[in-house]
């Protein structure tokens, strides 16, 4: 059994970056791995990679730069920053919500949230059990506020069930349970494939949860991508929501930062908390000066990785018979999911085969092309477009796809590979 192999299976938790990253070692064609990890480019020795691994990968534009050398600054922790006064005021607008607040992370304003909605510890929230709140923020919820969450099953399209919400809701007369204090939805949803959250279900979620006077969250950290994938202004899908995340360094394409939104009383108590997990950071217009000009034309970028998106999802479904499935309706945004279904076909082995440039595959195709991606679990994969990635990335992409998967189809499956090679 290989490494790789062994390492996916005595793993219970995925999609951790950093494990990702070393579950795909360098193949002798590779060179070093980490050292070309950021965006999709010619590299050195002449390979081209397309990087779809994540759109945190993006790198700040000679625009952007050139705004955070001009950036006019001012102490944040004070509210003095203009420039960040400017884009918390932008979002907020944008949201038509009273007021936002700047943090450095996604999961930092996901934090602050559900913490100032819940004001006390052993409160409950209701979220997604393949909510990235749930699975990917180390719990810090629990850990760091005493907060208890209950997840709910997540639907393939990033929803859930209502009426299981509405079973889950805790009675406040029962001195045995937790009160339910909030609800968390993710939107675009990461682990369901970039799933747009339609606007009926937040409505009728909204409703449910005016019932029994609770709040709800919205992880928004691909947002901007739900707004473009459905054709709305965003205000139109967070006016069901008491507060929400965007992240700017995802899709947008800005080097750092999330934004939280809400109302002006809530987001004064985040200011507040925002201090004590160590978020104040100060002259931070520098940073935010990148992303006011990210903000710029965030939509047409997004409208274009969209499409990227599905000209990958159609290549691996029209070359990808018997290896891998794709759900072509399911690719609503930037995010493709990928099922690898070639029995003894494992998600690493998928993703290390796309790393690989062969001599035959080299003869011809003529070109080196590296796709990378993530392995999300054993038989998972996935795929991000972002605005590093070009057509022409794009297009390579789908060469090498198409080979690759012609090759995986005809040839034994690594595991099988292995066991002729451990005969041998
Ligand atoms: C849906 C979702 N929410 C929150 C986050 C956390 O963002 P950050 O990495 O900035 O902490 C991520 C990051 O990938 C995400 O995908």
């Amino acid at each position: 059994m290989s490494r790789l192999v062994h390492q996916y299976l005595t793993k219970t938790h995925w999609t951790s970056w950093t494990w990702a990253l070393r579950a795909i070692p360098a193949s002798p064609a590779l060179g070093q791995h980490m050292k070309y990890h950021s965006n999709s480019a010619s590299r050195p020795d002449g390979v081209h990679v397309v990087d779809l691994r994540s759109d945190t990968l993006t790198k700040p534009t000679p625009a952007m730069r050139k705004a955070m050398a001009e950036a006019e600054v001012g102490d944040d922790v004070f509210g003095e920053d203009p420039t960040i006064n400017a884009l918390q005021g932008r979002v907020a607008k944008m949201f038509n919500m009273e007021a936002a607040l700047y943090v450095p992370t996604g999961t930092m304003g996901n934090l602050i949230s559900v913490l100032t909605h819940c004001q006390s510890r052993g409160l409950e929230i209701l979220l997604g059990d393949k909510s990235h709140i749930h699975l990917y923020e180390q719990g810090g919820i629990a850990t760091l506020g005493g907060v208890h969450p209950r997840a709910i099953a997540n639907l393939p399209d990033g929803t859930f069930d209502l009426e299981t919400l509405d079973n889950y809701i805790r009675p406040t007369d029962d001195p045995h349970q937790p009160w339910t204090q909030l609800v968390c939805v993710e939107n675009t949803h990461n682990f369901c494939g970039g799933k747009v959250i339609p606007l009926s279900f937040m409505k009728n979620l909204r409703q449910k949860t005016d019932e029994y006077g609770i709040c709800v969250h919205m992880d928004g950290a691909r947002l901007i991508n739900a707004a473009v994938a459905l054709g709305v202004e965003p205000s139109e899908i967070v006016q069901y929501s008491d507060s929400v995340s965007l992240c700017l360094s995802k899709g947008i394409g800005a080097p750092v930062g999330s934004v939280i939104c809400g109302k002006a009383d809530f987001i004064a108590s985040c200011h507040r908390l925002r201090k004590a997990v160590g978020g104040g950071m100060r002259q931070a217009g520098v940073i935010a000066a990148a992303a006011m000009v990210a903000l710029d034309d965030a939509t047409e970028r997004l409208t274009k990785d969209h499409a990227h998106a599905k000209i990958i999802a159609k290549a691996l479904h029209e070359y990808g018979a018997g290896v891998v499935d794709v759900d072509l309706d399911g690719v609503h945004s930037n995010i493709i999911m990928v099922d690898i279904i070639k029995e003894g076909l494992l998600a690493p082995d998928f993703c290390h085969r796309l790393n690989q440039v062969t001599p035959e595959e080299f003869d011809s195709l003529k070109t080196p092309i590296q796709v990378w991606c993530m392995p999300f679990n054993s038989q998972k994969v996935r795929m991000v477009t972002h605005c590093n990635v070009t057509l022409t990335d794009i297009e390579l992409a789908v060469k090498k796809l198409k080979y690759a998967l012609e090759e995986m189809r005809e040839k034994p499956t690594v595991s099988e590979r292995e066991h002729i090679y451990y005969n041998n």
